[in-house]
């Protein structure tokens, strides 16, 4: 669909590959194979000169549709769908690296993509140095002759801090470098990576994208040029596809996206004011909060400020207490659900920390993340006041 059109329009439309029944709903292709004609067609497909299908693992038409919906809201060239979020971090750092390459990362990551980072990469001849992602100047100092990838989050998970996503991709650019971010806090509704110099956006679909906890999937967008050339290679030989099931449930979620987000990011809000006045409150943290130390550069790089807060409370047994007397909010671990969840990192997403690297993330003992849901924000509030009550 055409470009003029707001990304709220395009998400409903846009993607949408109607076949013989002219149907309104996308329709789930649940098949993997897919017949040729001829002999003749088998080989032009094969060959690349025909553009069908030809294998699940390669695309899928539902798949596609997800894609290209996908692409159009974040301004991509294109989208390779994968079985979660985490298939699409480790196919973009492997599609790119080789032994003796360098890679960046800041140091405040979701511990799967940490261990990626920090304990895979290693493995394989792959040289990795971690930085404090908000400060500019270890970027510049990282980056050598050699550094073929830069990777960070913003707001990161679970302290939300907010890296400069331009000044990093300068960075990396002028080192030679590609830079990769993961976008899953922000949502691609209030962050676009690409328009601030990132080479490539990764997502857990499983997040908002899905938005009601159902599937697991993800994606990498960019150019063409590297999603349909080393990215494309490495899926197709290595297998990490979303599946046709997962990828109609994450398109249809993209119809709903905006309104969920834009529904949970002003709860969010709410919640964040109430926090930050409550005096049993340690620290509110929430990248639209004034008090929130990198305020000035969420706001020029993020429309809202999400859907996750956090706070800090006096200790593991304060987080427990107020976990435990929640009556709404879940307690879990996933985020972008409808459903308010309230995590305790240092014990569960973080818990494979040591004690110090978690001190050094900010993530004490009384961190609790919460990322919140699409309840009523009065519940929501009366909630958390019957869990500040008990800590
Ligand atoms: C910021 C971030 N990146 C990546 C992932 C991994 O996504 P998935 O669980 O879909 O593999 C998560 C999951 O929690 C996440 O929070």
């Amino acid at each position: 669909m055409t470009d003029r059109l707001h990304p709220r329009t395009r998400m409903i439309h846009d993607g949408s590959d109607r076949r013989a029944f002219g149907e309104m709903s996308e329709a789930l292709y649940l098949t993997q194979g897919f017949a040729y004609a001829s002999a003749e067609e088998a080989e032009a497909r094969f060959d690349g000169s025909d553009p069908g299908f030809v294998y699940a693992r390669y695309g899928n038409p539902t798949v596609a549709m997800f894609e290209e919906r996908l692409a159009s809201l974040e301004g991509a060239e294109a989208c390779f769908a994968t079985a979660s979020g985490m298939a699409a971090m480790n196919a973009a750092m492997f599609s790119q690296l080789k032994a003796g390459d360098h890679v960046v990362a800041a140091r405040a990551l979701f511990g799967s993509c940490h261990y990626i980072i920090d304990n895979l990469l290693p493995r394989y001849g792959v040289e990795t140095t971690l930085v404090d992602g908000t400060d500019l100047d270890q970027w510049r100092a990282a980056v050598r002759e050699g550094t073929v990838l830069c990777f960070l989050e913003t707001p990161s998970n679970p302290t939300l801090e907010i890296i400069d996503i331009a000044g990093v991709a300068e960075i990396a650019h002028a080192a030679g470098a590609k830079l990769v971010v993961d976008n899953v806090f922000a949502t691609p509704c209030y962050q676009r990576p690409l328009e601030l110099g990132a080479d490539m956006v990764m997502y857990s679909t499983t997040k908002h994208i899905d938005g009601q906890g159902r599937c697991l999937g993800g994606a990498l967008l960019g150019s063409k040029e590297l999603i349909d050339g080393p990215v494309l290679e490495y899926m197709k030989h290595t297998g990490p596809a979303m599946s046709p099931f997962n990828a109609w449930v994450m398109l249809k979620g993209l119809e709903t996206l905006y309104l969920r987000c834009d529904a949970q990011a002003s709860n969010a809000e709410g919640i964040a004011r109430f926090l930050a006045k409550d005096g049993r409150v340690k620290r509110a943290l929430y990248p639209a909060l004034p008090e929130h130390p990198q305020h000035n550069l969420a706001m020029s790089q993020m429309e809202r400020g999400g859907t996750v807060v956090a706070l800090e409370l006096a200790d593991k047994r304060a987080a427990f207490g107020f976990l435990n007397a929640l009556e709404v909010a879940k307690i879990s671990n996933n985020l972008g659900d409808a459903k308010t969840i309230a995590t305790h990192p240092a014990t569960t997403t973080h818990q494979r920390l040591t004690e110090e690297d978690r001190l050094s993330l900010g993530i004490t003992q009384g961190l609790i993340r919460l990322s919140v849901g699409l309840e009523a924000e009065e519940d929501l509030i009366a909630d958390l006041d019957r869990g500040l009550g008990a800590t």
